[in-house]
């Protein structure tokens, strides 16, 4: 069975059944500001849950986008990932636990010919004020199900609720047994080892969770279900992980063209490091591409949605750089995932351009941090006794020089079992930011050697003057210096011969049109990272999170700089060029002045 025909037989089954489809909700969480990511199916339904009441009736089946990052960690074994898709149904104050249990029996063992032998339940046990639930395992048993695989624990495995307030209550959960020898005499479906795979989680909503935790019933009770696609698609298929299964074979031989690397070798599989690399560069890269891809348009920065988009596209880029992968390899990746999902999903094709910009854009910045980086990093390590922990200076001079994100410094030495003192690094990080924000009111206030009118005039026609520069002659125009007095400006910048007379003419037009238009120049502040993201040039340092200024003019120019300037460039008056000379090897010096 393939993915599309198991997004079809769980709607089919289900609106045959009276439920009304609804289509997947953004994976940026519309008026939530608790959660970064749409978490469940049921996340966009909370409103439903509590009492209001669903356009579509009170029977209701879809395919959600979901994404969680709690089990990061646990991604490249055979079943966890960050994004997954989650089929789930609901009743809103309608059927409750006999049909919904039913239902889920009937899908499996009918509609999708699961052997029955091989499905294992748990149940709420009940714990302190909340009773066990007695229905549940009644039903399972009358449908077949012996005692011995039917297991009942408390709240930790079989109570849901959402990670702040909301609906909330008791579930039944079921399990495939992969065959694998029980792990101890314990071995049970709340165990991590692998035997048990959790497939479907049936909540049964009768209960409001406060922000304080308190408890309290709800007026209507509600059922709650999601069903994990690539699982289930896994096991239909007798893949043995949700990675051999077509949502990610295409991306694990496209990562050995790729790099030449080998996911499985024959039949066995290749190190278990290289293949759970293999892994992680598909799960994290799928999510990035899905969260690109949504029509919120989230990008990477240092905050919220786009850090953790961040981090997912540098850890997937870090690993296929340790096999050796061409530039340009995540966009490649990306153009697979988008062609697998564009049927299913397409917001993905219709936003396809934006995603492979965006990793581009990413890829680069981070390539040139990493080379440096890694080379220092090795230094360090390579000094440290066997089980040692990295000194917090070190940690600290491979972010604040190298731009080496902190959680890569703790993978890469946890990967060597060395740690990293993370509290000194908190420490000295505290200390830079405090210092920084000091420099960074020095620095503008030195910018310019006199701010008079004259001066911070003559600093926005450099502006205009580099943008008509990079027009006229060259993207790969850039300043490497500039000089002002308020009588005139000097601007050297990287060109390798002499200006032509037109093209002096035409730079000379160009920054004369930029002050008849009377643009009026815009001054934000951003992390050097966004300022990156904006597309503004400038002076990038390594540090991640400092702070700059980004003056910007109409879409003439973005820069990095300290200012001040004028308001608006109709404050400048009348440019002329006057010399065009070489500085040195490689660079051209501009004098000009405004008459
Ligand atoms: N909301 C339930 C879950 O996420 C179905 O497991």
């Amino acid at each position: 069975m393939t993915a599309n025909e198991l997004r079809r037989s769980y709607i089919d089954f289900f609106t045959a059944r009276g439920h009304a489809e609804i289509p997947s909700a953004s994976l940026i969480p519309e008026n939530d500001p608790s959660v970064l990511f749409t978490t469940a199916g049921m996340h966009p339904l909370v409103p439903y849950l509590l009492g209001e009441g669903h356009p579509a009736g009170n029977r209701l089946c879809d395919c959600q986008k979901c994404l969680r990052t709690d089990d990061i960690d646990e991604v490249g074994d055979a079943s966890h990932l960050t994004f997954f898709e989650m089929l789930g149904n609901w009743s809103l104050g309608d059927y409750f636990k006999r049909e919904s249990i039913t239902l889920s029996h009937e899908l499996l063992t009918k509609a999708l010919g699961i052997p029955q032998e091989k499905i294992s339940v748990t149940v709420f046990a009940g714990e302190g004020e909340i009773p066990p639930d007695a229905e549940s395992p009644a039903v399972w048993e009358e449908l077949g199900y012996p005692a011995e695989r039917i297991f009942a624990f408390g709240i930790k495995e079989n109570f849901w609720s959402m990670a702040g307030a909301g609906p909330c209550g008791p579930d039944t959960e079921i399990f495939y047994d992969t065959g694998k020898e029980p792990c101890s005499a314990e071995c049970s479906p709340a165990c991590n080892c692998g035997k048990y795979v959790e497939i479907w989680n049936n909540v049964f909503m009768e209960y409001y969770r406060a922000a304080d935790g308190a408890l309290s019933p709800l007026e209507r009770k509600n059922v709650d279900t999601g069903l994990g696609l690539e699982r289930v698609l896994c096991l239909l298929n007798g893949k043995q992980s949700v990675f051999e299964t077509e949502l990610f074979a295409p991306l694990l031989e496209e990562i050995t063209a790729l790099t030449g690397a080998q996911y499985a070798d024959g039949s066995s599989v290749a190190s278990g490091a290289q293949q759970r690399a293999f892994r992680i560069i598909a799960d994290h890269l799928r999510a990035a591409v899905f969260i690109l891809g949504d029509d919120k348009a989230v990008q990477p920065s240092n905050v919220d949605q786009g850090y953790i988009l961040r981090r997912l596209i540098r850890r997937a880029y870090r690993y296929l750089s340790n096999m050796n992968a061409p530039d340009g390899a995540m966009v490649t990746l990306a153009r697979t995932i988008v062609a697998l999902y564009k049927e299913a999903y397409p917001e993905l094709e219709r936003n396809a351009e934006f995603i492979c910009e965006k990793l581009e854009r990413e890829e680069k910045a981070f390539r040139k941090a990493l080379e440096h980086g890694l080379k220092k990093a090795e230094k360090f390590l390579a000094a440290l006794p066997e089980g040692g922990v990295l000194p917090a200076e070190q940690a600290f001079k491979l972010y604040d020089t190298f731009g080496f994100p902190v959680e890569f410094t703790q993978e890469l030495t946890a990967e060597r079992g060395f740690s990293v003192d993370m509290d000194g690094f908190r420490e000295l990080f505290a200390e830079h930011q405090a210092k920084s924000r000091e420099g960074a009111a020095q620095k503008f206030k030195g910018g310019l050697a006199d701010s008079g009118d004259a001066t911070t005039r003559l600093h926005t026609a450099t502006h205009l003057l580099g943008a008509a520069l990079r027009q006229v002659l060259s993207d790969d125009v850039r300043q490497r210096g500039s000089n002002i007095t308020p009588e005139r400006l000097r601007f050297d910048f990287s060109f390798e011969r002499k200006m032509t007379p037109e093209e002096v003419a035409e730079a000379e037009m160009l920054v004369n049109q930029a002050i008849g238009a009377a643009i009026p120049v815009v001054c934000t502040e951003l992390t050097v990272d966004e300022a990156r993201e904006s597309g503004a040039i400038g002076v990038f340092g390594d540090r991640y999170g400092e702070r700059v200024k980004v003056y910007s003019i109409g879409d003439v120019s973005k820069e990095i700089c300290g200012g001040p300037h004028a308001a608006n460039t109709a404050e400048l008056g009348h440019f002329v060029i006057k010399q065009e000379t070489s500085s040195s090897a490689g660079v051209r010096r501009i004098k000009a002045v405004l008459e």
